[in-house]
């Protein structure tokens, strides 16, 4: 399986990172590809909801996030991870998935999976509402919806338990998806 991992984190050295590297290198020890793309370290503008990608199926903006869309194309399993802020996904992560809107209009059946890895600071953080968000782009995107991570407290918690958190998913979603075929 080939993976797309949006990092959709703020801070470099963040809990968002942490459970990234860690997802990362438990799927690849499994022998999984896997694509990350630091999405705060792309320049991707805003969806200006112009409509054009109706008729052609491509955004007509031109930035950072044709090499996003590039490496969509090429994957079988997206994990979106986000800090959760104001009950919601970082802005870092929404600008880049409002973006997909060519898939929508597009009605593409891409196939493939989806997975979200959540972090928020308080001890009992709404993850509700940014999965919602997760959920309903990759559902509209054509893709199956297989579980989340979602690790709490991290105004407190040691970044290592969720290291191990994700490490866990990771584990997880290989021995889920090792039946099923790529896309
Ligand atoms: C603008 C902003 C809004 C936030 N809103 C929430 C929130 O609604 N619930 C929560 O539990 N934590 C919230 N937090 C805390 C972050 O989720 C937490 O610090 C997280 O660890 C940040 O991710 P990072 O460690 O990858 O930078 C917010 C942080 C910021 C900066």
């Amino acid at each position: 399986m080939d993976v797309l991992l949006l990092n959709g984190g703020g801070r470099r050295d963040g809990f968002t990172a942490a459970m990234c590297r860690s997802f990362s290198s438990s799927v690849e020890s499994k022998g999984w590809g896997v694509c990350e793309i630091p999405l705060l370290e792309l320049d991707i503008r805003h969806c200006t909801g112009c409509g054009q990608c109706c008729e052609s199926g491509i955004c007509t903006i031109s930035d950072d996030m044709s090499s996003v869309y590039d490496a969509m194309k090429e994957c079988d399993l997206l994990v979106m991870a986000s800090p959760v802020r104001f009950s919601g996904p970082s802005s870092i992560l929404k600008v880049a998935i409002d973006r997909f809107q060519p898939l929508w209009h597009l009605g593409e059946e891409r196939g493939g999976y989806a997975a979200g890895m959540l972090c928020g600071g308080s001890e009992k953080p709404d993850f509700r509402s940014t999965l919602t968000v997760l959920r309903s782009f990759a559902v509209t995107a054509g893709m199956r919806w297989v579980g989340d991570a979602c690790f709490p407290d991290t105004d407190h918690a040691p970044v290592s338990d969720a290291e191990a958190q994700a490490e866990g998913f990771g584990r997880q979603i290989v021995n889920e998806l090792k039946p099923l075929t790529p896309r």
